[in-house]
């Protein structure tokens, strides 16, 4: 059996929603200290809803597959969807992820929550 689904081997070769988005609502940004892998989640949002989203990985293929689709499962939801949202079901989404791969997804988990934080904090 392949150790990488077809799914995240699409995500990491053809990643979607990367880039910054420079006048962003809320930023996040997470780093794993064993890998050293960092992830950034930037967030335009109008009326609680996330009207676009972009990001950055400076990581393992894992990594980027999981920010790519979980950037896909917040575009266009409402802010208390978004963080809901389980590094689970990211890797779900993404038809699986070989167990020591599993932390991977939980740095985009991680990110979008800090994001969300950041937005939050700001309208303040
Ligand atoms: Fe560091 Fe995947 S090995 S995020």
């Amino acid at each position: 059996m392949a150790l990488y689904s077809e799914k995240v081997m699409d995500h990491f070769l053809h990643p979607r929603n990367v880039g910054v988005i420079e006048d962003a609502d809320g930023v996040g940004e997470v780093g794993n200290a064993k890998c050293g892998d960092i992830m950034k989640i930037y967030l335009k949002i109008d009326n609680e809803i996330i009207t676009d989203v972009k990001f950055e990985t400076f990581g393992c293929g894992s990594a980027i597959a999981s920010s790519s689709m979980a950037t896909e499962m917040i575009k266009g939801k409402p802010v208390t969807e978004a963080l809901e949202l389980t590094n689970k079901a990211v890797a779900e989404a993404l038809d699986g992820l070989p167990a020591h791969k599993m932390h991977c997804s939980v740095l985009a988990e991680e990110a979008i929550k800090n994001a969300l934080e950041d937005y939050q904090n700001k309208k303040k």
